[in-house]
């Protein structure tokens, strides 16, 4: 589907459907040239969500959708997208081919017209995202074409935005959805390498033998499992201009994670395909940075691997050594995100020498039970870090919540036999921030944040542009919002 920015004139376009919104007491306002039904609009009260589907009897339009959108001082960037998400599912329902939405003028002036034309436009994308590559008989969309209509001009920079972002979760959310046998390791560097083809980014490929230069013991522990090799993906963007500074985005990417020895139960195993979301974020965030002016260096590393029981897997008790020379009691195979996020972490401290990190894991499933799925759990000993990325996250609907890394979950970290140990002793409960504290050892002084996005990257509830069983692209959206306003 093709979304546009038209200025709104005197004169509508012609199109299957106008999507027309209003707000609580206020009457809606219908644009000069249509004529709807006499009881069309009765008793419609503007409440956010309400929808009234009406034939237009006059006019450049067929069909016409009023959607209310509730009280003018509540409305949010997270209304105006599923405004957008509402208007592309109705249209396609109808089987229009176009869809005009005339963006209200309360609605541009609650946002600021470019803010309310990037959350429109992303609606509008995120709201149409299907998966289909493999069914043999595609449900094809006949919706082609999303005109946004406003007065402002400044709209049209939102929507192109909006696009951009939107292709960039898409791009997040297709690489969650294929299955292990169609993602492994070397697919994730095949897609990493796609993004490079385009210019702007460089992309540098690690395997087995360069890891075992480098001493990367606890990913290839990890690894060795698996018949599928490891990979570790390396992205890196500069700005045009001057860096502010060097910022490194990791993500988890276990194409598989079955548990290894430590096998996990078989109900929802077919989940861990999404073990990848973290690296799938990170790849998405390259996919934009090709086409908008982040003014930091930018690097992307994704530790690719599965992990899978065999004969030559890792045993509970093994003892791996990590990049920086840590050794580690792996007492859970299970626990494996924060053996490959280790030498991923000591590799953007040594040899990217990242001013900051962050970091994005489906870590643990103990976050979901203290944070369900609307919120990605938050580890990070720096206020400022915190309010930037909580503020992002605000911004674009995928929402941090803070959670505590203490002294008491690293000292809970500490190995019998080894410096360290893959999961806690005793029972100190805390599951999210004793992986949180477990990957603390390997970032040293440098600034630092963990998000854990096991909860929310994927089976959210349904917000229009997001939630369901598909993956949910989380992280995408709100790194580059966080890269664009640091
Ligand atoms: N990938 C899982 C975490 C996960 C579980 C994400 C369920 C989403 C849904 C991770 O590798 C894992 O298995 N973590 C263990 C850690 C435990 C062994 C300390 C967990 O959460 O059970
Ligand atoms: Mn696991
Ligand atoms: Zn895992």
């Amino acid at each position: 589907m093709k979304i546009s920015f038209q200025s709104l004139g005197t004169r509508l376009p012609s199109c299957d459907l106008l999507v027309l919104c209003t707000l609580e007491g206020e009457k809606p306002r219908i644009p000069a040239g249509i004529t709807l039904p006499k009881h069309g609009l009765s008793d419609l009260k503007g409440e956010f969500k309400e929808l009234r589907l009406c034939d237009a009897t006059a006019g450049p339009a067929k069909r016409v959708l009023l959607v209310g959108m509730g009280k003018k001082n509540e409305l949010d960037p997270e209304k105006a997208r599923r405004l957008g998400a509402w208007a592309a599912q109705r249209a396609d329902a109808l089987g229009a081919a176009s869809l005009a939405l005339v963006a209200h003028g309360s609605l541009s002036e609650a946002l600021g017209p470019q803010r309310m034309g990037q959350a429109l436009a992303e609606g509008l994308m995120l709201g149409s995202y299907r998966y289909e590559e493999h069914k043999t008989k595609k449900r094809e969309s006949k919706l082609k074409s999303a005109l946004v209509l406003a007065t402002e001009k400044d709209v049209e920079l939102g929507v192109e935005r909006g696009v951009i972002l939107a292709e960039a979760n898409c791009f997040a959310r297709d690489l969650q959805n294929k299955p292990a046998n169609l993602l492994t390791p070397r697919d994730m560097a095949s897609a990493a390498k796609s993004l490079a083809k385009a210019g702007r980014v460089q992309v540098s490929i690690l395997d087995e033998d360069d890891m075992k230069k480098l001493g990367m013991g606890l990913l290839l522990g990890v690894a060795q499992g698996s018949r599928q090799p490891p990979r570790l993906l390396h992205l890196h963007y500069k700005p045009k201009s001057k860096p502010k500074g060097v910022v490194a985005l990791v993500g988890k990417g276990l194409t598989f994670d079955s548990g290894g020895i430590s096998i996990k139960p078989a109900l929802k195993m077919d989940d861990m395909r999404y073990d990848m979301s973290g690296a799938a974020a990170v790849l998405g965030v390259f996919h934009a940075l090709r086409k908008l002016d982040v003014p930091w260096e930018v690097h992307g590393v994704a530790p690719c691997s599965e992990n899978m029981p065999g004969g030559q897997a890792t045993k509970p008790g093994d003892i791996h050594t990590a990049m920086n020379g840590t050794t580690v009691e792996v007492l859970n195979t299970d626990a494996e995100g924060r053996l490959v996020l280790a030498d991923a972490l000591c590799y953007c401290v040594s040899k990217i020498k990242a001013d900051t990190i962050v970091d994005l894991a489906t870590l643990t499933g103990a976050v979901t039970i203290a944070l369900g799925h609307e919120l990605s759990g938050l580890f990070t000993a720096s206020d400022k870090l915190r309010e930037e990325l909580i503020a992002a996250g605000e911004e674009t609907g995928e929402r941090l919540w803070h959670l505590p890394l203490i002294d008491v979950h690293k000292e809970g970290m500490k190995g019998v036999f080894a410096d360290l140990r893959n999961i806690s002793g005793g029972d100190m409960g805390a599951g999210a921030s004793a992986g949180a504290a477990f990957l603390a050892s390997f970032v040293g002084q440098t600034e630092w944040a963990h998000l854990d996005i096991a909860g929310t990257a994927w089976g959210g509830s349904n917000r229009d542009w997001t939630g369901g069983p598909l993956g949910s692209g989380v992280g995408t959206r709100m790194l580059l919002r966080w890269l664009e306003t640091r």
